[in-house]
């Protein structure tokens, strides 16, 4: 008698192809419409792939009997609860390396919009207003020489300094080890200023009013990993500063802290780039994304142990 096919619940259908080929074929695959309908399906799921927006609680667990794996669809997993998983014996998988490259080139794209201000260049265009070449118009930055600080050692921290380095920026990072002075030493000579840590309880409202009154004139903000590792409010404050007040030249933001929605100060705002959380947004992220997903919780539920298995933090 051949074994009855696992059931895996999915909260996206993520991407279809990769689902058909390479799940549907060992599993019965299950896709909720919604969070009411993900309770009703959890209560038969071996596993579940989610997308970093879904919690995965106690609340959702407690009625989730029979679940053994979770395939986290991105590499931060701020979203599950972790010690909730462990007492349940569920273990994990996240999306590691395989976005690492698009996030870093996503960062590169906002420090560059941010520092020539494409985004006002490109409005103007649009709503039919270029009169003409003038040599006062939209006068940005140039970056070759500037000091980039990256914050974060981690896999996207390192490719963004090397794309970083690659156009001339001089670069060194904020890590875990170093002192509280350390810190401000090098955020008062963080011309660029770029988040790369995941999202924690330590890392919350890490860029905060007083870290950002350190950074010096004409400084450039990126975010791109978590919204609310910024206190986005200072962050708005400083941005709209007074120019004679004013240290920030402009943020590049694909995160926010209450995601999706961006506050209206913060859309208002000229010198902010904003992106809707694209980091990992390539037709290669994606597809290879969802392949590590589907092997990853295949894996755990032949008993393996796959290489993208989180480690839980104590
Ligand atoms: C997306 O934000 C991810 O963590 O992969």
């Amino acid at each position: 008698m051949s074994k009855a096919k696992p059931t895996v619940v999915l909260t996206d259908p993520f991407i279809p192809e990769v689902i058909e080929r390479e799940l549907k074929p060992r599993a019965q695959v299950l896709i909720a419409r919604d969070r009411k309908h993900l309770e009703k399906l959890i209560a038969g799921a071996d596993a579940l792939i989610t997308r970093f927006s879904d919690r995965v609680d106690e609340a959702l667990l407690a009625k989730a009997p029979r679940l053994r794996a979770i395939g986290n669809f991105a590499v931060g997993f701020d979203n599950i609860d972790f010690k909730a998983c462990a007492r349940r014996g569920i273990r994990v998988t996240n999306t590691p390396d395989v976005l690492t490259r698009a996030t870093a080139e996503l960062t590169l794209a906002l420090l560059l919009a941010c520092a020539r201000r494409l985004p006002e260049g490109e409005a103007l265009c649009r709503r039919g207003r270029f009169g003409g070449w003038d040599p006062r118009m939209l006068l940005g930055l140039e970056l070759k020489g500037r000091r980039a600080v990256i914050v974060g050692r981690g896999r996207i921290g390192g490719e963004t300094a090397r794309l970083f380095r690659g156009i001339g920026l001089k670069v060194e990072f904020i890590t875990r080890e170093d002192s509280a002075a350390a810190v401000r030493t090098k955020l008062r000579r963080a011309q660029v200023l770029s988040l790369h840590v995941p999202l924690s309880a330590a890392t919350r409202h890490w860029l905060d009013a007083r870290k950002l009154a350190l950074l010096p004139r004409d400084a450039i903000v990126l975010n791109t990993t978590r919204g609310p590792v910024v206190d986005e409010q200072a962050l708005i404050r400083a941005l709209s500063a007074k120019p004679q007040s004013r240290r920030i030249f402009a943020a590049g933001l694909d995160v926010y802290e209450r995601e999706p929605e961006i506050p209206a100060a913060l859309r208002k705002l000229p010198n902010t780039v904003l992106l809707p959380h694209l980091g990992s947004a390539t037709h290669e992220a994606r597809t290879a994304m969802a392949r590590l997903a589907v092997s990853g919780v295949l894996a755990l539920l032949g008993g393996g142990r796959p290489s993208n298995e989180v480690r839980f933090p104590r």
